[in-house]
């Protein structure tokens, strides 16, 4: 049975205008007129028999008519024109082959001059959104919640489409990004073997507890401390790793004048240390293909002591007596930062993990839990990584890092052998930022991540870039994502940014992201059927969201000793 069954007299109007995605309807009746609202559906006679198609009121604008224009002798002339502009998003089939009541995002006709148009509402309404939900529920599906125009109505997101490529969740602090990134992650947990790192860098997604999440933490004071180990959760991340760049980025200060003198020879040194590595390890079958970023492991006091060597080197000069080498006294800062840097407690996690980490090995040891699934080596599928002991300037190195370590695996597994992965990026704008705002961290980080979103599709990587500031975060990025999750946005430069986003004919749709509520969201792009207004479940395990309540605790008593034990805590560099 067809759910639509208007009648001519129901309609609201007639077409007057069509292009290729809009169309324009003049509603003569302005009862009617009045009940229309903007971002509502609505339904238009198609000129193909069993079909009808649905679009979204995009404005509704009264205009008085020109009194020039009006012929005075005519008797019900109209004085004003009522016009309602509705873009199209797709056909309802009656039938479809065996399938009857069918929705397709596509457009199978488009609808002629005189063509009714009638509003979507009642009835009709819940049995279209019934439609919408059961087309997707056939699939392996992904549930946010409920759409707001019919809280009868499952939204489901087609869970292939929003990995594939790429998704974005954005809105303003406490709109509840988060708590759905939380509801993604809950339901990736429920399949057999999902694939999964999450960047949490507040340790807001501790609470999140299922079979197949397992979390983790990059190693902070404490843990160094402690003696803590990857069976603890906690990770190390051990300097060699970092790409060439990455080092140079953290050991080369770009303002100091030897600064390319520096960057060379540190390249040359860590080539030197790293080669030394695998020949006194017995490894040189792979000196062959060897570069200064192969994951090899090399002594770092044996480097600095080589750089110390050439910072102080005496050569013979004329009338045999002794002049300062090419590099003297050159390499001086350099040195001091790399010394700093490893005798840092707060980075202990790259220079103090102990023997063990420099172990060949031990980087087999590292991705096995950082990519492992649910049948391999007792690892789980979906990985949390709290990043919140890192020191803020490092962390695009950090973040960059482990996302690259998990791309470059994703590369080198034949294709018969990869299974996907998604890397969620929470508060993305600290780690992908714009090129423009971007120091030498975060250019190491946007090469990387920009890398994973125009070329992960390839190799089964796919990016979920979550962020509070859209306008802060990398173009190149963003634009490669289809799917946006966006919720209340009240910053007009991140509307924008949504805005461009958005397919021209759905510009208008924007409009109702400052007055989204929290936990709303306007989801758009190719997972959803429809491009919607979805209020999004509350999940199992909700994040620590740190949202205090702060008249409330304003009337309690204040914790005692609060004030010397951050400052102990502060000095300690731990909690
Ligand atoms: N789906 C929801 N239903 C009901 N309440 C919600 C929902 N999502 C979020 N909230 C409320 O909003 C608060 C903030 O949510 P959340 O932590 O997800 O925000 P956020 O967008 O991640 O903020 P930030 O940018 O600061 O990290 C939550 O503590 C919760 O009270
Ligand atoms: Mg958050």
């Amino acid at each position: 049975m067809p759910i639509f069954n208007y009648q001519d007299n129901d309609a609201l109007g007639k077409v007057i205008s069509v292009d290729t995605s809009n169309v324009i309807v003049e509603v003569v009746n302005i009862e009617q007129l009045k009940r229309l609202q903007v971002n509502r559906l609505a339904v238009l006679q198609s000129s193909k028999p069993g079909q009808h198609l649905i679009g979204l009121i995009n404005k509704v604008t009264r205009k008085k008519l020109d009194s020039n224009l009006i012929d005075e002798d005519a008797e019900n002339q109209p004085l004003e024109q009522n016009l309602c502009r509705i873009s199209l998003i797709g056909t309802l089939l009656d039938r479809d082959g065996v399938r009857q009541n069918v929705f397709r995002r596509t457009l199978e006709s488009v609808p002629e001059i005189d063509a009714n148009c009638f509003s979507l509402e009642g009835d009709y309404l819940t049995g279209f959104m019934r439609i919408l939900s059961s087309t997707a529920e056939e699939g392996k599906s992904l549930t946010l919640g409920r759409y707001t125009l019919d809280d009868g109505a499952v939204a489901y997101l087609n869970g292939n489409r929003f990995f594939q490529r790429h998704a974005f969740i954005g809105g303003s602090t406490g709109s509840g990004k988060s708590w759905t990134t939380a509801k993604v992650i809950e339901q990736m947990a429920e399949l057999d073997s999902p694939n999964a790192i999450i960047f949490d860098l507040h340790g807001e997604y501790e609470p999140l507890q299922a079979d197949s999440i397992q979390h983790f933490k990059v190693a902070g004071p404490g843990d160094i401390d402690a003696g803590n180990t990857l069976e603890d959760g906690v990770i190390f991340l051990p300097y060699w790793l970092l790409s060439y760049e990455a080092l140079v980025s953290m050991f080369v200060d770009r303002s100091d004048q030897n600064a390319p003198n520096q960057a060379m020879i540190i390249s040359r040194e860590i080539n030197a240390a790293k080669r030394k590595y695998l020949e006194d390890g017995d490894h040189v079958d792979l000196l062959n293909n060897f570069t200064v970023d192969s994951p090899v492991p090399f002594d770092l006091a044996g480097l600095l002591g080589e750089l110390n060597q050439i910072n102080t080197q005496m050569v013979p000069g004329s009338g045999g007596r002794e002049k300062q080498g090419e590099f003297f006294g050159k390499l001086a800062r350099m040195i001091a930062r790399l010394e700093n840097k490893t005798s840092d407690r707060r980075l202990g996690f790259l220079f103090q993990g102990g023997a063990g980490t420099l172990e060949f090995d031990w980087l087999d040891t590292l991705i096995a839990s950082l990519m492992g699934s649910a049948d391999e080596n007792d690892s789980k599928g979906i990985k949390i990584i709290n990043f919140s002991e890192v020191p803020s300037d490092i962390l695009p190195l950090i973040v960059s890092l482990v996302a690259r370590l998990a791309f470059s695996v994703q590369q080198w597994t034949p294709s018969n052998l990869r299974h996907p992965i998604a890397l969620l990026c929470d508060e993305a704008h600290l780690y992908i930022p714009q090129r423009s705002m971007a120091g030498a961290a975060d250019d190491v980080s946007i090469d990387i991540f920009e890398r994973i979103a125009k070329e992960g599709r390839k190799y089964g990587t796919s990016l979920v870039v979550i962020s509070q500031r859209p306008s802060e975060v990398n173009k190149t990025v963003l634009s490669q994502c289809s799917n946006f999750v966006s919720m209340r946005l009240t910053n007009v430069d991140d509307q924008n940014v949504i805005k461009k986003l958005l397919p021209d004919s759905l510009g208008g749709f924007s409009e109702i992201l400052p007055t989204l509520d929290t936990g709303e969201a306007l989801v758009v792009g190719d997972a959803s059927l429809l491009p919607s207004r979805i209020r999004i479940d509350k999940p199992r395990n909700e994040p620590n969201s740190g949202t205090i309540d702060f008249w409330d605790e304003w009337q309690d008593a204040v914790p005692v000793g609060r004030l010397t034990n951050a400052v102990q805590n502060w000095r300690k560099q731990s909690i």
